[in-house]
């Protein structure tokens, strides 16, 4: 069966698909982008993505007129061209092509749009659940505008390769303050000694999970208390349990943060029922 995707107004072969080398996403990572999990042919957490998407254009002057709803179409349509019902979508806008100058180019500029999809296999990833994950400590290098979701992912980019290269699923990302404050493509959660949810607060120092909302209206439902702040990687080590949120992962149980196994080294109990309560809610 062919792939689509869909490049700013068409359909094409997935293979055949290309932006041109002077569009600045390419030049500049001037552009911003968008995960979702699709289930059951559903967009998870739907509108809290497409908020977060036009709030990431807003707050970078990139200047996208299509609608929401116009998007959901397109997007309704390349999962059914692409014969996907449990899977992921990608955007991406840039601030579109022009010759290379690192100011903006003329407003009436159109932005690049680009879109994919992809088949993804969440009982594999529940499986993982099942274990749990290895995270490794890793110094932020990230600029102060981490709650734009754009492109420009070259620190979040070195610092997966080194939890590959130790054989970790993912690294979290310590500030100069010694703080953690979330993971290279993930929001890190730790579990106190009093059953209590700890996670940062949302800053510039973070991308605003959408996974992150749900978990916490989730946990409100649940009278779990949260304690929105801080931690160090010290105090996670020491944690009852550790899981990491996001879009293509939902609540990913941590079991190892560099050296130090978490509680027995087993998924924690609170952190599997989040997962089944956040999975529940969609
Ligand atoms: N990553 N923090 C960072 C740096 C992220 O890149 C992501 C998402 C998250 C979690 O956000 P959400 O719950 O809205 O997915 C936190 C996506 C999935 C990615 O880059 O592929």
């Amino acid at each position: 069966m062919s792939r689509y995707a869909y490049v700013n107004s068409a359909f094409v072969p997935h293979r055949a698909a290309s932006v041109h080398i002077e569009d600045r996403g390419f030049q500049f990572g001037d552009a911003v982008y968008e995960v979702w999990s699709v289930r059951d042919g559903h967009l998870l957490d739907e509108q809290g993505h497409f908020e977060r998407l036009y709030r990431s254009l807003d707050q970078l002057d990139i200047r996208f007129e299509r609608s929401q709803s116009a998007m959901q179409v397109t997007i309704h349509e390349l999962l059914r061209r692409n014969r996907i019902r449990e899977g992921l979508v990608y955007l991406q806008i840039s601030r579109g092509v022009a010759p290379r100058d690192h100011a903006f180019p003329a407003t009436n500029t159109p932005p690049t749009i680009v879109l994919t999809a992809k088949r993804f296999s969440f009982s594999a990833a529940g499986r993982r659940a099942e274990q749990g994950v290895r995270v490794i400590t890793h110094e932020d290098e990230r600029w102060d505008r981490c709650d734009i979701k754009s492109v420009n992912l070259l620190a979040n980019v070195l610092a997966k390769q080194a939890a590959r290269e130790e054989g970790a699923y993912e690294a979290w990302l310590v500030d100069k303050a010694g703080l953690v404050t979330e993971g290279s493509s993930t929001t890190a959660w730790i579990v106190n000694a009093d059953g209590a949810l700890v996670t940062r607060p949302l800053d510039n120092h973070i991308l605003h999970g959408i996974t992150r909302k749900t978990v916490v209206a989730v946990a409100n439902a649940m009278s779990i208390p949260l304690i929105e702040r801080a931690f160090t990687p010290a105090e996670a080590k020491s944690a009852r349990e550790a899981f990491i949120t996001s879009a293509s992962s939902f609540v990913m149980p941590v079991v190892q943060i560099d050296d130090k196994m978490i509680g027995n080294g087993a998924p924690g109990s609170l952190s599997l029922s989040l997962r089944d309560e956040y999975l529940r809610a969609q």
